[in-house]
């Protein structure tokens, strides 16, 4: 009995070796990066909840580029700083621009919509949803139009407070995600709309939800943790609500379609070419891709834009010298009233200036979104193969110190050159670059500059708490970075 005992320790001992021996092994030539154990991967040295932290402590070890496992299974290459991230993206944009997996959101969008896509599936669904913008006045006058209309709503949401300190997240979400339901859908909604409210919950729901601490460990064990039951199903409730939101309003395209007049919307600009391309075969223009499109366009047309204009709200809270500077640029550019328009950004370098260094400071998207090889690349002397996923942390590039300097503090003053004009950083990069750079990046710089300078025209922004209390630090980071909630008073001009 005993001697079956040990020998059934020494098996288990055996198969442990053998499957440290088969994850270490090293196909092709992989950067460094520290051992995997069987079963957890590299779980010691990265606590899910601290991923991003965890990955710039391993960076300090193994340099800039190097290899990590997250869970048993998931070999990652990641890329750390600025020079490391341009040379991949940027330098060798064609075979980094494939997408990688994101679990929390896999299962749902299955490698469909323009987000998730790889290969011709992803060239057809991304030239059609950048033709659908570019003809819907996206970086054009009227897409400017939309957008101002909507930062008048809000202005006069804002109003509707009366100096009443309130919490702006849900207004900002409701505004941005008007602005994208317009384009997409061709539908605006009240904001006292209950349903619309739900959506716009739902939305800030999944973004809470692949962030949180869960979501990094869904992201390390997916293929453990799909079939239990957890915080999963929640994430999957509020997914459900954008889709079956998204699902009705492609229902109503599809059933008024007329195919004698230029689409209205992306929905309509999709469904119009969906019946062009009906005999081809290779069409990727299917019902399931432009769901799978819609969602995620609803999605980060809700939250992105939003969660930033929120926190540039809060620094203007914390640091009201540059609030009043923004507001004297304002207001010796355009005089008191009239509501900016795009065309006016280049003569306001210092308000442009704050929106870069607010964006910077946030860093969004810190890991940035996992790309994937489109092919076997040789990249600084290391041979990745095809398929092997890359993390390009953005957020190490945005806080770079050998390009900002001091970069963890608030200066708008290092987007502007010796005499006050705006400078461009090249490593500016929370819109990422590349194949797969932000297809919304010239919609949400509209969006930012628009509704921001509307609300500084309205009002100057007070905090009711001293503002030694307000904390810029991320309440939840993981995929995103979410600011934390606070209350604002505005007083009309
Ligand atoms: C401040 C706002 C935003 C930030 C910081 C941001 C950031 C990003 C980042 C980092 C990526 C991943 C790029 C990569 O693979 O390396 C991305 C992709 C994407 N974004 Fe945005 N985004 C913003 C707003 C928006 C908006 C408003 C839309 C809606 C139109 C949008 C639509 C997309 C789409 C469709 C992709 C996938 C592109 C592809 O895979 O080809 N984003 N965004």
């Amino acid at each position: 009995m005993e001697a079956a005992g040990t020998w059934t320790l020494l098996l288990v001992l055996l198969l442990l070796l053998v499957l440290t021996l088969a994850l270490s092994r090293t196909p092709g030539h992989l950067p460094p990066g520290p051992t995997p154990l069987p079963l957890l991967g590299n779980l010691l040295q990265l606590r899910p909840g601290a991923l991003y932290p965890g990955l710039l402590r391993l960076s300090k070890k193994y340099g800039p580029v190097f290899t990590v496992y997250l869970g048993p299974w998931r070999r990652v290459v990641v890329l750390v700083g600025h020079k490391a991230v341009q040379e991949a993206l940027g330098g060798q944009a064609e075979e980094f621009g494939g997408r990688g997996m994101l679990a929390t959101l896999d299962g749902t969008f299955d490698s469909h919509g323009v987000f998730f896509a790889n290969g011709q599936r992803w060239r057809q669904l991304r030239g059609c949803t950048t033709l659908a913008l570019r003809e819907l006045g996206m970086g054009k006058r009227e897409g400017g139009e939309l957008i101002q209309a909507e930062a008048q709503c809000l202005v006069e949401a804002f109003q509707g407070t009366e100096g009443r300190p309130f919490d702006p997240s849900l207004l900002l979400a409701q505004a941005t995600s008007n602005i994208i339901c317009s384009l997409t859908f061709g539908l605006r909604f009240p904001y006292e709309d209950e349903e619309f409210q739900a959506v716009v919950r739902a939305a800030g729901g999944t973004v809470l939800g692949v962030s949180s601490p869960w979501g990094q460990t869904y992201e390390m064990f997916s293929r453990l943790l799909k079939p239990l039951p957890g915080p999963h199903t929640q994430l999957l409730r509020h997914l459900n609500i954008l889709a079956t939101f998204a699902a009705r309003q492609v229902q109503r395209h599809r059933e008024s379609l007329d195919t004698s007049v230029p689409p209205c919307d992306i929905v309509d600009a999709f469904l119009l070419k969906m019946v062009k391309e009906e005999q081809d075969p290779s069409t990727e223009l299917t019902d399931k891709n432009l769901l799978m499109t819609v969602i995620y366009l609803l999605f980060a047309g809700t939250v992105t834009v939003s969660t930033t204009v929120r926190y540039t709200l809060l620094l203007l809270l914390k640091y009201p010298q540059v609030q009043e500077r923004v507001r004297e640029e304002l207001t010796r550019e355009l005089g008191a009233g009239r509501a900016p328009s795009l065309g006016d950004r280049g003569r306001l370098p210092y308000t442009d200036a704050v929106l870069h260094e607010a964006q910077r400071l946030l860093a969004l998207v810190p890991m940035g979104v996992p790309r994937a090889l489109t092919r076997t690349t040789c990249f600084r002397g290391y041979t990745l193969p095809q398929g092997t996923e890359v993390f390009p942390l953005l957020g190490s590039v945005l806080h770079d110190p050998e390009v900002f300097e001091q970069p963890e503090e608030f200066n708008p003053d290092r987007f502007l050159d010796a005499d006050g004009r705006f400078r461009k950083q090249e490593a500016f990069l929370p819109f990422s670059l590349g194949k797969r750079v932000c297809l919304g990046e010239g919609l949400a710089r509209a969006e930012l500059f628009l509704l921001l300078t509307a609300i500084l025209q309205a009002f100057s922004l007070e905090s009711p708490c001293p503002l030694g209390a307000l904390s810029l630090q991320p309440a939840v980071s993981g995929l995103f970075n979410i600011p934390p909630a606070f209350q604002l008073q505005v007083r009309p001009r």
